[in-house]
């Protein structure tokens, strides 16, 4: 079991939009997966609401310290998924101190990479406490196609020392075109939407891979 938090105090950054893509990806590689939204705004609630039969499950956690019982509840799943609430410290402190990774979505402009350094600080204090953990990177959400931006902010992120995704995800209107409907990238016929959200899935699970030989 692992858990999986993606987290951003900004608003829009993506974080909603690649927890249900993620999780949709992981399912398709045959693992049991929890979705966990974390954000009383509930729009990953609002996602799963709108499609009946979901093959995801989610549960609601709005208090941070229900997401500290999360680990036995955790425990039947292969992966947990935690879409991250905005601005609400609490609960971001909580999900980094239950994660086994830390996934960042930054948008490519300079006031999303300044708004994330709160957040590096909280990850590296806590890497500080427990020899690592969790995992962090970031990963470049909402790219235009065709244009530089992208590149841009992998060099602005360089400044955080924290590893960033090579896998971007790019601006495309497949994605809020299927979350309105309760579906993921994985029920549409956009390959390349499906190729960056499963490439994003196994960066992740490499690393997740080579956390768990340093334990073992
Ligand atoms: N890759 C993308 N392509 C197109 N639209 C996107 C993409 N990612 C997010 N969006 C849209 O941007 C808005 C904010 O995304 P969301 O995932 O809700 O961010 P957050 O959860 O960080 O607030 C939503 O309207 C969503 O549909
Ligand atoms: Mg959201």
């Amino acid at each position: 079991m692992s858990i999986i938090s993606v987290l951003n105090p900004k608003g829009g950054s993506g974080k909603t939009t690649i927890s249900t893509n993620l999780a949709r990806s992981l399912h398709e590689m045959g693992y049991s997966v929890l979705i966990v939204d974390s954000d009383p705004q509930g729009s990953a609630r609002d996602w799963h609401a709108a499609c009946e039969d979901n093959p995801i499950e989610l549960v609601a956690l709005d208090r941070p310290n229900n997401v500290k019982t999360l680990t036995s509840m955790a425990a039947n799943y292969d992966y947990v998924v935690i879409d991250g609430a905005a601005k609400l410290e609490d609960m971001i402190a909580a999900c980094i101190k239950v994660s086994d990774f830390v996934l960042i979505p930054v948008q490519p402009s300079p006031y999303d990479i300044w708004a994330a350094s709160d957040l590096v600080d909280f990850i590296k204090a806590r890497q500080e406490v427990t020899d690592g953990s969790p995992r962090a990177g970031f990963v470049v959400s909402r790219v235009v196609e065709g244009t530089r931006l992208g590149s841009d902010v992998r060099t602005a992120l360089d400044d955080y020392a924290l590893p960033v995704c090579e896998t971007t995800i790019t601006q495309r209107q497949v994605y809020p075109q299927t979350a309105s409907e309760g579906l993921t990238v994985f029920d549409a016929d956009n390959a390349k939407a499906r190729a960056e959200t499963t490439a994003l899935s196994n960066e992740i699970l490499a690393v997740l891979a080579t956390a768990t030989r340093e334990v073992a």
